[in-house]
């Protein structure tokens, strides 16, 4: 493997243990001002250290994060829909590889939706992002996108996912489910999965503790982190299981310990006042 490709996945999936935690903050980018990410920078500051690395558009990286902080970034170049567009699954490369470069990403990240109306498209500009990308030695990441109807289980995702691992994405991201093992074993090229939607702490540490075991080599977790009252305690009881080996008790006691200590984030006053996606819009939605 290229040197600069074998180095830039390095700072993604951290070779002391071959696991990631990839904190994901890219959700504006189709659903705006979702809750508790209305303001970035603020919800971003305090989980910065916690992370080995950060998913986001160049956006948010440029105005949300400190250039001076070093964390590797994952860099969303995908986009052109929103929760109240026509189809979401209609994604194109929104943002050039030189830009990538500019701001140093560690990996490219953009999304496919296997089964969704734009599917062609969207696997077509995988496999040339991934061919443009090598040249330069920086890894992609495809992000196995699932549409509100789709039948979340080991068959979907062992398509979605091998069908990114075929067209040469270095990292696939999908979700967690039954059988999950057959996911991983049919996809040669290392695993992450995804929180979805907030559910309690202690079912998402269960997830992230069964796709570990399965053989998933880390989270790339959001909504499940920075949607709790207590983002920094769940971040840091999620690293506890995928670098730390603990179980879901362990990890659960963790963070209720470490709540204890800290005190609840505030829901911002935007939060509190903004319109929820359900309600601008019934059009489809891509349920995470
Ligand atoms: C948005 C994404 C998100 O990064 C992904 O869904 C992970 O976040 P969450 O844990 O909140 O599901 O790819 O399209």
């Amino acid at each position: 493997m290229d040197w600069g490709l074998k180095n830039r996945l390095a700072k993604i999936i951290r070779p002391a243990d071959d696991k990631a935690v990839m904190l994901a903050v890219d959700h504006g980018y189709f659903l705006g001002p979702t809750e508790r990410l209305e303001v970035p920078r603020n919800t971003i500051r305090p989980l910065l250290r916690y992370c080995d690395s950060l998913m986001l558009t160049r956006g948010i990286l440029r105005t949300c994060v400190d250039a001076n902080f070093p964390v590797p970034v994952v860099l969303r170049v995908s986009g052109g829909t929103s929760i109240i567009g026509e189809d979401l699954s209609n994604e194109q490369i929104t943002t050039s590889l030189k830009d990538a470069i500019r701001v140093n990403a560690s990996a490219l990240a953009m999304s496919i939706f296997v089964g969704g109306k734009y599917e062609h498209q969207t696997i077509v500009n995988l496999g040339k992002l991934v061919s443009e990308a090598e040249e330069y030695g920086i890894p992609v990441l495809a992000v196995t996108a699932v549409g509100k109807d789709m039948v979340r289980d080991s068959r979907y995702f062992s398509l979605a996912c091998r069908i990114a691992a075929e067209q040469g994405a270095h990292i696939v991201k999908t979700y967690y489910c039954e059988n999950f093992e057959e996911v991983v074993n049919s996809c040669p090229v290392p695993i992450i999965i995804a929180g979805g939607k907030k559910i309690p702490e202690r079912d998402a540490l269960a997830l992230a503790y069964n796709a570990i075991k399965a053989g998933a080599v880390g989270v790339d977790m959001g909504r499940n982190i920075w949607q709790s009252d207590y983002p920094v305690p769940m971040i840091k009881s999620v690293r506890s299981i995928v670098h730390g080996h603990a179980t879901v008790d362990q990890a659960y006691d963790m963070f209720k310990n470490l709540s204890k200590e800290s005190s609840p984030q505030k829901i911002s006053k935007l939060s509190a006042s903004s319109k929820k996606p359900s309600e601008l819009s019934k059009k489809q939605k891509k349920e995470k």
